[in-house]
């Protein structure tokens, strides 16, 4: 059976859950029972996480990364999407991604590394080594919204599979399967969507392999089983539904970068100073504040610039934007 979202509740948009809501786990299964919100258990998470998404995931540790940033909520997060292969409308994920069932997934390995080959999710997700991760999330189109993910460092992933000397750039892939991502019957983007980072940037400590977020399974929508989160740059950089990573030599050619690479490079990082070719990126729309609220400054590298600005030193970030 898929990840069923039945019946969202009726919660305006501009409604921001509390953080305390979702973080006490028996009020917040409370709330989304009373609210008619269910997610089924059957996913493709092993029998323990079956049982824990009745319960609530083990004990996820905390992270020195969070952000503090006031928590957007599921509404807002699990309606308002960007996922292509379900269609281009922000709604049409939520709609459209209903019956794609994720189960089984596994994830194939390949190029510049010593243990290449096809991996299954489960191999990945490890009860101890699962983590809350609050990020803010910017998309170039310029809003923002703050995300409590669940998953797993990507460095602690990569490094399992022994990338050898070569392997200067990762590359990410999302599934391409026409019958199951009916968005991808047409031609807006190049599929299958491909992303990619250098290694350091691949290594560095804030790329965040998700599977659940709101302290429960990743939604189809927001790209069940597994993607990839970096708070740093522009959202599309965080591909969704991954189905392999490769290791190269060469830097990897990305999707939106073949689609209009006058406008969407392979960094990609939030700068403020970088304007897209057709719209300024000094402000962001924070979604679920209301209309009159101002806009808010966008920070450099999303705010992250503690953590990866030495990634970027001495390099010309208009060029390489
Ligand atoms: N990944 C795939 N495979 N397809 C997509 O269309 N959209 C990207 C990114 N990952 C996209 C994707 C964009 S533009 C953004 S802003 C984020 O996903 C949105 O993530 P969210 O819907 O979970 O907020």
């Amino acid at each position: 059976m898929p990840i069923i979202v039945k019946s969202l509740p009726e919660i305006k948009s501009s409604e921001i859950t509390p953080r305390s809501v979702y973080l006490d786990r028996r009020k917040f299964m409370k709330h989304t029972v009373a609210t008619g919100l269910l997610l089924t258990a059957d996913t493709i998470l092993p029998a323990w996480a079956k049982k824990s998404t009745q319960s609530g995931w083990p004990e996820l540790k905390k992270s020195p990364y969070s952000s503090s940033d006031t928590v957007n909520s599921f509404e807002d997060i699990t309606t308002y999407n960007n996922f292509y292969e379900f269609g281009t409308g922000k709604k049409d994920p939520h709609k459209n991604a209903v019956d794609f069932n994720p189960k089984p997934w596994s994830i194939t390995v390949a190029g510049e590394c010593a243990k290449a080959g096809s991996y299954n999710l489960e191999d990945f997700i490890k009860p101890d080594s699962l983590e809350e991760r609050i990020y803010r999330l910017r998309c170039v189109e310029g809003w923002s919204m703050v995300i409590p993910w669940v998953g797993f460092s990507l460095a602690d992933m990569l490094k399992k599979f022994e990338p050898n000397s070569k392997a200067k750039y990762v590359e990410f892939t999302t599934l391409f399967d026409k019958s199951r991502m009916p968005g991808q019957q047409r031609r807006v983007l190049h599929w299958p969507y491909t992303e990619g980072l250098r290694i350091d940037e691949a290594m560095n400590e804030l790329p965040f392999m998700a599977v659940g977020l709101y302290g429960d399974i990743l939604p189809n929508q927001n790209g069940a089983p597994i993607r990839l989160v970096v708070p740093w740059k522009y959202g599309f950089k965080s591909i969704k539904s991954i189905v392999k990573i490769r290791f190269t030599e060469k830097q990897p050619q990305t999707t939106w970068n073949k689609t209009a690479p006058k406008e969407y490079g392979f960094y990609s990082n939030v700068n403020p100073i970088v304007d897209h070719p057709r719209w300024s990126q000094k402000k962001e729309r924070v979604i679920g504040q209301p209309f009159w609220k101002p806009k808010r400054d966008t920070q450099l590298y999303n705010g992250y610039a503690e953590q990866v600005a030495h990634l970027y030193q001495g390099m010309d970030l208009k060029k390489h934007f």
